[in-house]
């Protein structure tokens, strides 16, 4: 029943005909979308990436296409060859961007049959993700996900349109290497040559492209994966890409600037939208005071207050320890949403707790005072801190007393999940942020040791070098992130070009002489063969193409992404390998069954 092209050429695409066209005859190819028997007359609205037509077979005018037009099913690969009419008045479909024209189908090839799918291709339906992912080719049938992918090639192109146009080198790295420390765990390749040694895959070029830099590139950039096993949630995945940048010779304010016009440009080709740089900074210790964040949504205000001076030594004992302690009191204002029901507030309380927080005041402000379980304390108070939050009538007030950064951080989750249950969040528009000076290292309780913040190759401040010298803790970064509308969308530092400073930032990380010799000493090798100045950043290519194309999660940007267990459904990776596999590899497998 199927045939094969012969000598037939496709001369429109399904979304190309107009009524201008009416009286062509041309040749489209697709697959059928719908088919609807009219009594006499089939209709069938052949599908490409492009977009939809609608064919007419009449049998009076071909019988032998309309016979065959009977048999077909959806997502048949069909051609059809047939002349191009107005659609008859009252038959319009300005839904459609063909919708005045029909083509009168003179014949019909049936290039190939389909079986009943498992989920209708259309935009609208909800199907469950594993079967989604299970039959991916199908899922990227659908139209939606189609224009994700062409925005994603958009957004690489003007990448790299404005990165050439900066005297930039697209230069590939190896995937076979050893390990490159970003936090997370490493990917292994057991090496056959070598039995039992492993590569690791790349959690980032990063300690390539700084060799480049001391090979003298000056300025690189690839569009590269990243492999990182750890744990997935909506923005993450265990192999992602990142549109990783790397310079010489430029301070961090030029290299900024630099990143901007590559920002604006994406957003400028991509949707048209102009954005103003430079683009607005926030330092770390602020964007946690104001927001609880170091990635503020800052299309909406909702900002944190520091109340913390009201509860020294005050009548409510619980804040009053913390700050004694050396905590502060966090609050946040939710201006009228002091009609919350008992249940909505316990489930603060819960959510916060879930956050990290031992507690969670919450507070109505209502005509007869303060309603809270713990107003009676809180009265001493309530003027000083009525005022101090502009709270008035009508507003909620939380507040969590705790040690910084905790207290910032629990309600500016609570801010970001209020904003969004309230219906504040704007849905048109792009709020970037830098977010500078982060500190240098964080303390890990779980590790009782120092951990670089960014990484170790992240240089800190000129001013604070001194500090490293038995104040650490004190000592700013020259690392910066860019936010976009409340997502870490990149993130980079000025680095290390000194051996002698790289030195003793490992050994404050508890690296000693010997281990970084063994892990890094081609890299330290090279600091002292002339390394120049240098820094730069990595952009998350698949979290901002997420939020261009307002998608929540960004496997909707990912052709083949992995679940969030790390698997995929449709080859089933991961798999068992054989026996005779391992040996090769000199690899035994431990059964850890199920408590591992
Ligand atoms: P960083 O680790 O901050 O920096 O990564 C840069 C950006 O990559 C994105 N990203 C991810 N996206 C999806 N899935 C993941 N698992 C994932 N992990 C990170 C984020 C992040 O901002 N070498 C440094 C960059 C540098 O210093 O130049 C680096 O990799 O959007």
């Amino acid at each position: 029943m199927t045939e094969g092209l012969g000598s037939w050429k496709r001369t429109h695409t399904c979304g190309a005909l107009r009524a201008a066209d009416a009286g062509t005859t041309v040749t489209l190819m697709g697959w059928a979308h719908r088919r609807r028997d009219h009594g006499g007359l089939i209709f069938l609205d052949l599908r490409d990436r492009t977009g939809l037509t609608q064919c007419v077979f009449n049998p009076a005018a071909s019988a032998a296409a309309h016979g065959r037009a009977e048999a077909v099913r959806g997502e048949f690969v069909l051609a059809v060859r047939g002349a191009v009419a107005r659609r008859p008045d009252g038959t319009l479909n300005p839904k459609l961007a063909t919708g005045e024209i029909e083509v009168h189908a003179s014949e019909l090839r049936i290039l190939n049959e389909a079986r009943a799918l498992p989920f209708p291709i259309e935009d609208e339906v909800e199907v469950d993700e594993l079967v989604r992912l299970q039959y991916r080719y199908l899922d990227l049938r659908r139209p939606s996900l189609y224009r994700n992918f062409a925005l994603r090639d958009a957004v690489c192109r003007a990448v790299r349109d404005h990165l050439h146009g900066h005297g930039f080198l697209e230069v590939e790295t190896p995937f076979l290497t050893r390990s490159t420390p970003e936090g997370a765990r490493d990917f292994l390749v057991p090496s056959r040559l070598s039995p039992g040694s492993f590569y690791a895959l790349p959690q980032s070029p990063q300690l390539f492209k700084q060799l480049l830099m001391v090979a003298g590139f000056e300025r690189y950039f690839q569009i590269v994966r990243c492999f990182r096993d750890e744990d997935l949630r909506k923005d993450r995945q265990p192999e992602f890409t990142q549109i990783d940048i790397e310079t010489s010779f430029l301070g961090r304010d030029d290299f900024l600037a630099l990143v901007e016009g590559m920002v604006a440009e994406v957003l400028r080709r991509v949707h048209g939208v102009e954005v103003a740089a430079p683009f607005p900074r926030l330092t770390y210790g602020e964007a946690l005071a104001r927001y609880g964040s170091d990635k503020p949504d800052t299309r909406y205000g909702l900002e944190l207050a520091d109340v913390t001076a009201l509860f020294r030594g005050a009548a409510f004992q619980a804040f009053a320890r913390v700050v004694e302690a050396g905590g502060v009191v966090k609050a946040l204002r939710v201006p009228g949403a002091g009609g919350l029901s008992r249940k909505e507030a316990d489930d603060l309380v819960t959510a916060a707790r879930s956050y990290g927080a031992k507690g969670l005041v919450w507070v109505k402000v209502t005509p007869e005072g303060l309603a809270s379980p713990v107003a009676k304390f809180l009265e001493p108070v309530r003027p000083a801190l009525l005022e101090a939050l502009g709270a008035g009538v009508g507003d909620l007030v939380l507040l969590v007393g705790d040690a910084m950064p905790t207290a910032a951080l629990v309600l500016g989750r609570l801010r970001s999940d209020l904003a969004q249950r309230r219906g504040l969040v704007p849905t048109a528009g792009y709020a970037l942020l830098w977010i500078v000076d982060f500190p240098m290292f964080e303390w890990s309780e779980a590790e009782r040791r120092w951990q670089a913040m960014h990484h170790p190759f992240t240089a800190p401040r000129d001013e604070d070098l001194p500090l490293l010298e038995g104040r650490p803790a004190e000592a700013l970064a020259k690392a910066y992130d860019l936010v976009l509308n409340g997502q870490e969308i990149g993130g980079g530092s000025i680095r290390i070009h000194q051996q002698a400073i790289q030195q003793k930032v490992f050994e404050l990380l508890g690296i000693g002489k010997d281990e970084a010799r063994a892990k890094f000493g081609f890299l330290l090798d090279a600091l002292e063969f002339g390394a120049p100045p240098m820094g730069g950043i990595a952009f998350g290519l698949d979290r901002l193409v997420a939020i261009l194309a307002g998608e929540e999660s960004i496997r909707e940007v990912i052709a083949f992404p992995k679940t969030q267990k790390g698997s995929d459904p449709m080859t089933e990776a991961p798999a068992p390998v054989s026996p005779a596999q391992l040996r090769e590899l000199g690899i035994g497998v431990l059964d850890l069954g199920k408590d591992r």
